[in-house]
């Protein structure tokens, strides 16, 4: 009996000092990469703004990359995620107390969308800037003027936080990388997109906008990668007449973007952002139907 329990004890001694050293291990390999610095050289650029940049930023931030989906419709700050994974929240943008733009000079904010990296050389988390990568210059213009037009809100921006539970999912790749882990930093600024109803522009659309960000790179859908399981999946846009949106008219699609509602009448989660969807422009909406056309069939789930 004696020697059982001297082996029970000595077994989970070492199992604790295990996961003791693993947990040690997955700590420091996580905030490694968490404060690594990134080294990014933005070109100069200065921002030029007036009346239509603005109206032009308005309209792309909010109906298309939209920002205020996270930082909050005043873009004084939101929390994005409390969860047991932790605590992540959108900072304050304004120029009000408490935002952490006030010292931003014009070319951070290139750094900040199209790297995924902060002033400072820190990777930002949740932060889209994989999906900010494909924006041109002007449309970056366009959204800091406007960021820069709105009132300023004093608000404290709360610094995020990860629980071990966190850390353990990040380094065994359940929750997703880093935007400036996935990124390819040399990849240079994409040309102007020309606005049109046609499917190329419809593309464009589809990666600022999130599209693929959410429902994958072959639109089939799925569980969104970090999301909880009991958030709902990303519905298959692909051309899949089942699963799909194979046999949605241009109207359905303008409907279920706009009022958040399918043809059969259900309305979506406000997960799928059709709160801000509902703003992209009538021509917007029929390009990116008319890319998604484009789309093979898929089933359901494979992303
Ligand atoms: C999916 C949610 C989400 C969306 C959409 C989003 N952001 Fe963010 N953003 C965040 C989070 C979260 C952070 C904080 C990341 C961190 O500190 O690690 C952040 C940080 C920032 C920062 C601060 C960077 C710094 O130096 O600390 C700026 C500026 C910013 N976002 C601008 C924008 C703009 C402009 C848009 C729209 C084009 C946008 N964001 C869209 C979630 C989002
Ligand atoms: C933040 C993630 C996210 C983004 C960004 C997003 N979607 Fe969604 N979308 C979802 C989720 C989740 C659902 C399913 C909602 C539900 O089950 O109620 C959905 C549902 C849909 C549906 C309904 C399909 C069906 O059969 O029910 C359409 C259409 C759609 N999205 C199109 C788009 C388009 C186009 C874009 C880009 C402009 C987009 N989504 C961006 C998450 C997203």
């Amino acid at each position: 009996m004696k020697k059982f329990l001297k082996w029970t004890g000595i077994t989970l001694g070492s199992l604790v000092g295990l996961l003791l050293i693993a947990g040690i291990v997955i700590y420091f390999g996580t905030e490694a990469r968490l404060t690594k610095k990134y080294e990014i050289g933005v070109k100069p650029f200065t921002l030029y703004s007036d009346s239509n940049t603005v109206a032009a930023g308005r309209q792309l931030g909010n109906g298309v990359a939209v920002c205020t989906h996270c930082h909050g419709d005043d873009l004084g700050g939101k929390v994005v995620i409390d969860a047991p994974v932790g605590f992540v929240a959108a900072p304050n943008i304004t120029s009000g107390e408490g935002s952490v733009v006030r010292d931003f000079k014009d070319s951070d904010w290139v750094r900040v969308l199209h790297h995924g990296v902060a002033p400072d050389g820190r990777p930002l988390v949740i932060m889209p800037a994989e999906d900010y990568q494909n924006l041109s210059i002007e449309e970056i213009n366009s959204l800091v003027s406007w960021v820069k037009s709105m009132p300023p809100v004093n608000r404290p921006s709360q610094p995020s936080s990860f629980t071990m539970l966190g850390r353990v999912l990040f380094a065994f790749g359940v929750l997703p990388k880093l935007p400036a882990e996935v990124i390819d930093h040399n990849v240079p600024i994409p040309p102007t997109a020309v606005p049109g109803v046609n499917p190329t522009y419809g593309h464009h659309l589809a990666l600022t906008a999130g599209c693929v960000g959410c429902h994958g790179p072959t639109f089939s859908g799925g569980q969104i990668p970090g999301t909880p399981p009991d958030w709902p999946a990303a519905a298959n846009i692909s051309q899949d007449t089942k699963t799909g949106i194979g046999s949605w008219s241009e109207a359905d699609f303008i409907r279920a973007l706009r009022e958040g509602m399918r043809p059969d009448g259900r309305t979506l989660d406000t997960l799928m952002p059709w709160k801000n969807t509902r703003l992209m422009k009538d021509d917007d909406l029929r390009a990116l139907y008319l890319f998604l056309k484009t789309i093979p069939a898929k089933p359901f789930g494979g992303r």
